[in-house]
C-alpha cells in the first residue's frame, strides 16, 4: 500500500509562488546592494551614532552570568520563563500589575505573541472581525487571516497632512459589533509615526467600550517615546476600562535582543477563573505551534530585571536609545519645512511625503532603502550618513 501513489497526488513542486512580505523583500534588496555607502532605513532596528546595533552592556553582563550559573537546559514548558513574565508585569501593567484577571506568558517575540493572541481569539469567536488602521505593518493582516479571522482595514493616516484620520478611525470602530477586535498600536508602533495622543486614546477607549470591542494592543517599543510609564498609557487605559484586553509585548527592541525573540502575551478577562481557562488554551495553542518559547534572551532579560543595579543601568541605556531617536528626529525636522512633522512624532518610524517613484529613485541613485510607502526608520543610519540622507530626500521631494 505504501508504494501506491495517487495519480492526482500533489507535492511541494505544486506550491504556488510566494509574494514576500514587503519588509522581508526590502531586507533582501539591501543585502544584495554592493555599494559600501548604502543606507538601510527600512528595517526596524535601532542603530547608534556609529551605525551599529550593539548588544546592550547590561545584556552582555546578564549573558555572562547566565553562562556562569546556568546548570541545565532542560525544558521549561510552554509558559517559558515564569519569572521573566512576573518581572515584566509592573513595567507593562503599572497599577494593574496586581490584578489577578491579567495573565501573561512568554512568547517568541512580539510577533509570536500576535499570532498566539489571534489564535486564542479565533478559537473563542470565529466570526470576529479585526479593525486595523491602514497603513499598518505588512504582517498584521496576514496573521489575522491566517487564524481565520477577517481583517477590516480603515484609513488611519492622511499622508499630505502628516495627520491621523481620527474621525475615520472612530467611525470605523463605532461600526464594530460586540466581540469584534480593535488592533491598536501601542506607543511608537505605528509605521507612519503618527501615534494617538492621550485625548485620542480616551476617545478610542470610549468607542471600544461603547461597541463592546476587544482591544488588542501591539506594543513593541515601550520606552522609545517618552518613558516606560508614559509609553504604556494606551495599554493601561484599556485595562482600566475593558473587561477583555489582549496585549502583545516585545522586549526585542527595548533590550536590543532582536534575534533572540523575546516577548510576551497578556490576557485580561472578566475573572481570574476565565483568565486561567484562557491561559490553558494559550498553552495548548503554543504547544501546537512552537511547543516552548526560546529561553536564552528571556533569561538574559530576566537577569537584568531581577537585579536592581542592572535594571537601573538598563534604564540608562534605554534612555540613551530614546535620546538618539529624538535628536535625529529634530535634526531631520529642522532640515525642511515639509519635514517638521517628524519632530513632533516619537519612536523610530515616520513616513516621508514621497511617491513610490521617488522612493525607487532614492534606491537606484543613492542606495537609500526605505519602504515604498516612504516609511523609514529615523535611526536606521549612523551620524555620518544623516546629512547625505536629508539632502537626497529633500532633492527627491523637489523632483
Ligand atoms: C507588527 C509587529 N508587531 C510587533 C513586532 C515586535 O517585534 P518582534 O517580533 O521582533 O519582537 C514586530 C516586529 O517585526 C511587528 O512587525
Amino acid at each position: 500500500m505504501l508504494t501506491q501513489t495517487h495519480a492526482q497526488a500533489r507535492g511541494l513542486a505544486d506550491l504556488p509562488p510566494v509574494v514576500n512580505d514587503s519588509l522581508i523583500a526590502l531586507i533582501g534588496m539591501v543585502n544584495a546592494d554592493p555599494r559600501p555607502d548604502k543606507i538601510d532605513v527600512g528595517v526596524g532596528v535601532f542603530r547608534d551614532g556609529a551605525g551599529n546595533t550593539p548588544i546592550l552592556k547590561v545584556i552582555k553582563e546578564a549573558e555572562q552570568r547566565l553562562r556562569d550559573t546556568q546548570t541545565t537546559k532542560a525544558y521549561l514548558g510552554s509558559a517559558g520563563d515564569k519569572r521573566f513574565t512576573e518581572l515584566l508585569r509592573p513595567i507593562l501593567l503599572g497599577d494593574h500589575a496586581g490584578d489577578e484577571r491579567i495573565v501573561g506568558v512568554q512568547t517568541p517575540g512580539g510577533c509570536g505573541a500576535l499570532r498566539l493572541g489571534f489564535e486564542l481569539l479565533a478559537a473563542a469567536n470565529r466570526e470576529a472581525r479585526v479593525f486595523i488602521g491602514g497603513p499598518t505593518w505588512p504582517n498584521h493582516p496576514p496573521i489575522v487571516e491566517a487564524v481565520g479571522l477577517t481583517p477590516v482595514e480603515f484609513p488611519y493616516y492622511e499622508r499630505g497632512q502628516g495627520a491621523i484620520r481620527f474621525e475615520d478611525m472612530i467611525d470605523a470602530l463605532r461600526s464594530g459589533e460586540p466581540g469584534d477586535i480593535a488592533l491598536l498600536h501601542g506607543c511608537c508602533h505605528n509605521p507612519t509615526g503618527a501615534d494617538l495622543d492621550e485625548g485620542q486614546w480616551r476617545q478610542v477607549r470610549d468607542a471600544v467600550v461603547e461597541r463592546g470591542l476587544v482591544p488588542f494592543v501591539d506594543i513593541a517599543y515601550q520606552g522609545f517615546g517618552r518613558g516606560l510609564d508614559e509609553d504604556a498609557y494606551g495599554v493601561r487605559l484599556m485595562l482600566d476600562s475593558c473587561d477583555e484586553v489582549i496585549v502583545a509585548q516585545s522586549c526585542d527592541k527595548n533590550f536590543s535582543v532582536y534575534r533572540d525573540r523575546v516577548g510576551s502575551l497578556w490576557i485580561k478577562t472578566r475573572s481570574a477563573e476565565d483568565s486561567a481557562k484562557a491561559m490553558a488554551h494559550v498553552y495548548k495553542i503554543a504547544r501546537e505551534m512552537w511547543s516552548m518559547p526560546p529561553d536564552h534572551g528571556a533569561a538574559a532579560v530576566r537577569i537584568v530585571l531581577d537585579d536592581p543595579q542592572l535594571c537601573e543601568r538598563w534604564l540608562v541605556e534605554l534612555a540613551g536609545m530614546r535620546d538618539r531617536i529624538n535628536s535625529v528626529r529634530q535634526r531631520i525636522a529642522a532640515a525642511d519645512p515639509r519635514l517638521t512633522f517628524i519632530g513632533r512624532q516619537f519612536g523610530m518610524f515616520s513616513m516621508l511625503p514621497l511617491s513610490k517613484e521617488q522612493v525607487l529613485k532614492l534606491r537606484s541613485d543613492h542606495a537609500i532603502y526605505m519602504a515604498e510607502s516612504g516609511r523609514f526608520n529615523v535611526v536606521g543610519m549612523g551620524d555620518v550618513a544623516i546629512d547625505r540622507f536629508i539632502a537626497a530626500v529633500v532633492a527627491a521631494m523637489d523632483s
